[in-house]
């Protein structure tokens, strides 16, 4: 709390809500008792673009400066220097392991990594063609039906945690190679949280995986710029959904159904759909542009824009680089980076981009680091939820941990008809 307060004057009467100030600067005032105090007043804030729905020491991020920072990290210190392993540790647990820490976390990870066999008949009875974002948001809820809830927060804590973090590569793996009938590879005990996925992917009894410390690499920082991104649409659904107390596997599982639309995770996917659709219609990147730009056209330019972030995505910068390492190193030419690169030049030079501050996001440059590797296209989102699963894990334990622990409840204003009388069936018009 500060010292300063906002006067609200409202027929004729002046209330006074307290000043919240953040670590960084931030301020908020606090209306929790407006309704009462005015006696039934709410505030409209579709989209929730000025509502704050919690205080939170997990992440910062600065959408004027261009600033992300996990438990005051840094991200491109993470990146630079970090595992996704650690940075889910430091993410859930709130500070970085010492040695002793992160080797007892890669056993629980290490134990918990196996999926019971039962549910491997769930994966073979999805239909052919199925998204693999709906498989992985019901086998993720599923799993409570094979794992019952624990005696204690704590319990729940620290073994659904390590559980959730750890089986859902081999989730994830496993749809994959049951979609394209293909053996389940297991996964190995002594191989890393990264390069484990990628064996469990790509490993097969023909052709035996190449583990190349590169690629691995790659995936590190793929999903260390993926693992929170503090109040956006997922990890506000798992908040809420957790807020009436549901078990941990059923609030990640509406994180990943959240995850999945084309204007938050699911953009991934879309951009490289945008950009090979270019390629294959030939169109011009002009062209493009003014589609993007069209008030009449639904047409977007996926991959550009934040809600948040006013300028430069920090993470697309480090995706971007790290797109031209992976390329160079498995010495690929993708002519999606090239019409990418093209596009994000006339992009930023244009008055429409510059006025609305539209930047690459995210999403704009990971879709060509994830063909790189070789993941299949409709597995992108799913990359996403894998990396994004340690800041849902972070945000609900805050949320329910926390003293402000709240069922959510948003209130609305009725715009629909007043009291209508029943027409019985046969008297309707
Ligand atoms: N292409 C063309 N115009 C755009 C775009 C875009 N990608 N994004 C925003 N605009 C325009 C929009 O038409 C509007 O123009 P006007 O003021 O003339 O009506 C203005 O910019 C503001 O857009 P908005 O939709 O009100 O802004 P928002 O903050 O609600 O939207 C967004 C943020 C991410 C939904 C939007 O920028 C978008 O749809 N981007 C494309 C999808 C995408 O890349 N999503 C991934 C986001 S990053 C991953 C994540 O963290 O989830």
């Amino acid at each position: 709390m500060t010292k300063e307060y906002v006067e609200l004057i409202y027929q004729g009467k002046t209330y006074k809500f307290p000043v919240i100030l953040g670590t960084e600067g931030e301020k908020a005032f606090d209306i929790s008792n407006l309704r009462q105090s005015t006696g039934g007043l709410i505030t409209m804030d579709p989209g929730f673009a000025n509502t704050g729905s919690c205080c939170s020491s997990i992440t910062y991020m600065n959408g004027e400066k261009g600033i992300l920072k996990y438990r005051g990290i840094p991200i491109e210190q993470l990146a630079k220097y970090s595992s996704f392993k650690e940075t889910g540790y430091l993410l859930v647990n709130g500070a970085l392991p010492t040695r002793k820490e992160l080797n007892r976390f890669s056993v629980l990870l290490n134990d918990q990594s196996l999926v019971h066999e039962d549910m491997h008949t769930f994966f073979q009875n999805f239909p052919r063609g199925s998204h693999p974002m709906g498989i992985l948001s019901s086998m993720v809820n599923a799993l409570r039906g094979f794992y019952p809830e624990l005696q204690t927060l704590e319990e729940e804590i620290n073994i659904t945690v390590t559980r959730l973090l750890s089986k859902i590569r081999t989730l994830a793996a496993m749809s994959y190679k049951i979609s394209r009938g293909y053996s389940v590879v297991y996964p190995r005990p002594d191989l890393s949280y990264c390069a484990n996925f990628l064996n469990m992917m790509f490993d097969n009894v023909v052709k035996p995986y190449h583990i190349d410390k590169d690629v691995v690499r790659a995936l590190n920082v793929f999903w260390i710029l993926h693992a929170d991104h503090e109040q956006n649409c997922s990890t506000s659904a798992v908040r809420m959904v957790g807020s009436g107390r549901v078990n941990l596997y059923a609030a990640i599982s509406a994180g990943i159904a959240a995850l999945w639309g084309p204007l938050h995770g699911g953009a991934n996917q879309a951009v490289i759909e945008m950009l090979a659709e270019i390629v294959e219609r030939g169109d011009s990147v002009k062209t493009i542009i003014k589609k993007a730009k069209d008030k009449n056209d639904p047409y977007r330019l996926m991959g550009f824009g934040h809600r948040v972030y006013k300028t430069y995505d920090p993470r697309a910068k480090i995706m971007k680089e790290m797109c031209d390492k992976v390329l160079a190193k498995l010495d690929i030419h993708d002519s999606l980076l090239d019409i990418a690169k093209e596009l994000e030049e006339v992009a930023l030079n244009d008055d429409y981009f510059i006025e609305r501050n539209l930047y690459p996001n995210v999403d704009f440059y990971s879709g060509i680091i994830l063909r790189a590797i070789g993941i299949p296209t409709n597995m992108f989102t799913v990359m996403f939820a894998i990396g994004r699963l340690p800041g849902w894990i972070a945000q609900w334990k805050e949320s329910m941990d926390g003293p402000n622990w709240k069922l959510q409840r948003p209130r609305q204003i009725f715009i629909g008809p007043p009291e209508k009388e029943y027409i019985p069936i046969d008297e309707r018009k």
